[in-house]
């Protein structure tokens, strides 16, 4: 029987709820069978930051990134590993450093997708830089910022294009809360989006790998209270619809954790907010929820390991345009085709028999686990913050 043990490595920033998590339930586990009587055991380990060479081997096989988005001397290790070593990371650092918000907007415009209609307002503050007063001068071009704002329609949001963690977000009304926000706005660079009033649901979803989990989200509330245990609040086909758009921009841009956001009125699903690298898997937030995001995040880890799925560096965009410009096609039709496509890419049914057959007693370890004191020891110390 051939033994292989697989590294893990968490590239981590203040958090500690969810790795220490983790690292017991990956420790619970134990090995697993792999095809052709294979045997494979998990090591997991947290990342430290240090010099490294570009031709230097590192020891992980796959890892986690909950830093690199603000980091950039472990983003640029990323990098190097996933390029010259084949060290398989949950998400793409080159499609997270060029794709903002903004760009995933873009992208999901020109597959169809009912995002709402957004302008890019250019700087309100100069850029500091020394040749910014004479490019200005002659072609920044004058604007009416009202006619834009009247253009949308009231009431709007004004938001960052690379957005994140409520920065900058703002509701605006009218005329004057315009020019407040757009003065206040800086050198951050702003999106106007016309807002979705009077919506039934705001469905967030959180993807890992080939799983999604759609929660019913209030984004008013504190902590855990937005995340609402709730297994009913979507018609099946809305629900489907929810799924499909999360996963479609993850397999396009090949992100492996992430969230998106998702307004639902009636029957339309409204998508405003994806391209998250860091999605929210705090114990204090997603409580409920969280013992299904740690196990998603080891089965999903495992599978990739275990049958040595490779990594893809390249995006697949034509195929995904192609779709979108089947005139012949209607909405429904073009959803259930990116959706092949997105299954096609994560692998979806290899992964859920991959399951079935190999991880049948994952289950009932992290309900163990849960129950237990470690669990209870867990929440103690997070809440405290220790
Ligand atoms: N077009 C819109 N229509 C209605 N509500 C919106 C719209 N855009 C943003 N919002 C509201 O503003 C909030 C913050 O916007 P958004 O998610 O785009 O910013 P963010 O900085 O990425 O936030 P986070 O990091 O919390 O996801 C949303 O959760 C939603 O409640
Ligand atoms: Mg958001």
């Amino acid at each position: 029987m051939t033994d292989t043990t697989h590294l893990i490595g968490l590239l981590l920033g203040t958090e500690e709820d969810w790795p220490r998590a983790f690292e017991e339930i990956l420790r619970r586990l134990g090995p697993v069978k792999g095809p052709g009587g294979t045997r494979h055991s998990f090591d997991c380990e947290r990342v430290t930051i240090e010099p490294f060479g570009l031709r230097d081997r590192p020891r992980y096989d796959l890892a986690i990134d909950r830093l690199a988005y603000w980091y950039y001397h472990p983003r640029e290790w990323l990098k190097k590993v996933a390029l010259m070593d084949s060290v398989y990371l949950l998400n793409s650092p080159f499609t997270f450093q060029s794709m903002e918000k903004h760009a995933a907007y873009c992208a999901m415009m020109r597959l169809g997708l009912k995002v709402p209609e957004t302008v890019l307002v250019p700087f309100k503050h100069p850029v500091d830089n020394a040749r910014y007063a004479y490019t200005a001068a002659k072609y920044n071009q004058a604007f009416d910022l009202d006619a834009i704002a009247e253009r949308i329609g009231y009431p709007l949001f004004m938001k960052p294009y690379d957005g994140g963690a409520w920065r900058g977000v703002s509701q605006i009304r009218n005329a004057a809360e315009l020019h407040a926000a757009y003065d206040q706005s800086g050198e951050m660079l702003m999106h106007l989006q016309r807002a979705i009033e009077d919506y039934d649901v705001f469905a967030r979803s959180l993807s890992i790998g080939a799983e999604t989990m759609v929660m019913r989200f209030r984004p008013d509330q504190p902590m855990h209270l937005r995340y609402a245990v709730d297994h009913s609040f979507l018609s099946p086909q809305s629900g489907r619809e929810v799924v499909t758009i999360g996963r479609l921009v993850n397999a396009f841009f090949r992100w492996e954790f992430n969230s998106c956001e998702t307004l639902v009125k009636g029957t339309e699903v409204v998508p405003i907010d994806y391209a998250n690298a860091c999605p929210d898997v705090a114990l204090t937030s997603l409580h409920y929820y969280f013992p299904w995001a740690m196990k998603a995040l080891v089965k999903w880890c495992v599978f990739v390991l275990v049958t040595g799925r490779r990594p893809r560096l390249d995006l697949d965009a034509g195929r995904y345009f192609e779709i979108a410009d089947d005139a012949g096609a209607s909405y429904a039709q073009k959803l259930e085709a990116y959706r092949e496509l997105a299954d096609d890419y994560f692998e979806t049914e290899r992964y859920e028999d991959f399951c079935v057959a190999r991880l049948p007693h994952l289950d009932e370890i992290v309900l163990n686990w849960v129950a237990g004191p470690g669990f209870d020891q867990l929440l103690v110390r997070t809440v405290r913050s220790e």
